[in-house]
């Protein structure tokens, strides 16, 4: 599991180059995998929606752009990401780690959370503290990136493993986070055993829809 003081130093060091990184390294795949994202919440039409480990805010602000009569906030443990976020328009936001919310039981009506529970301690124990926020029949989408199966998985593990760290080691000056990436992504739980983690934590109604192959997923539930 992620030792999260390395996490946060990790995303502390690349937080000023993250944004640039993450759209080359992705070939500009996360802009549409997001805008599934605000198109499966735009269905549920919440009033409010927490994103969680936010960072610099991609898709808390791509959420206030399509969805104007969402309430969105956002948040992260880690100030410099923050920081970016806040300078990008994402004003409202507050520093706090996403196992541990200082928030009362049942506030919001959406929560999301793209590219960031991967990166968490206890997956489970996020997941259930993401629930507890969560007005009952509350929405939870994840957006992560999973590893596809069959023919594409020995390439793709190639290029996560020895391609990937060095364009980012030269995008951000620190392909050590970026090992960390691959090795994060191999341990994230995929498709059904996602779906059943879901449901251990409580949650009804769950779906996984990969993306592009299976190389990234969304998930979702309700509360
Ligand atoms: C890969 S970035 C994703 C940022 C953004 N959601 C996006 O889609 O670009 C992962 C973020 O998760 C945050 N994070 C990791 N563990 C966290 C925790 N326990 N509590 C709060 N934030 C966390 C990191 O600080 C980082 O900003």
């Amino acid at each position: 599991m992620p030792d999260p003081k390395y996490v946060h130093a990790a995303f502390s060091s690349i937080a000023a180059k993250y944004v640039t990184a993450n759209h080359v390294l992705s070939l500009g795949a996360d802009i549409a995998w997001r805008e599934r994202a605000i198109k499966l919440i735009a269905e549920w039409a919440p009033r409010n929606l927490l994103d969680i480990a936010t960072g610099t805010g991609d898709l808390a602000l791509a959420v206030k752009k399509a969805l104007p009569e969402v309430a969105v906030q956002g948040t992260d443990f880690c100030r410099p990401m923050l920081d970016i976020a806040i300078k990008r328009g994402l004003t409202d936001v507050f520093e706090a780690d996403a196992m541990n919310l200082p928030l009362p039981d049942a506030c919001f009506e959406a929560v999301t959370v793209a590219f960031g529970l991967r990166n968490m301690a206890d997956y489970s124990k996020a997941l259930c503290e993401f629930r507890r926020i969560l007005k009952p029949g509350g929405h939870l989408l994840v957006l992560d990136f999973s590893m596809p199966e069959g023919l594409l998985a020995v390439p793709y593990r190639f290029y996560l493993h020895h391609i990937l760290p060095r364009i980012a080691g030269v995008l951000t000056g620190n392909s050590g986070a970026y090992d960390y990436l691959g090795d994060s992504i191999e341990q994230f739980p995929r498709g059904e055993a996602f779906k059943d983690l879901l449901t251990q934590c409580g949650y009804t109604m769950p779906t996984a829809l990969p993306l592009l192959c299976g190389i990234a997923s969304i998930y979702t539930a309700e509360a």
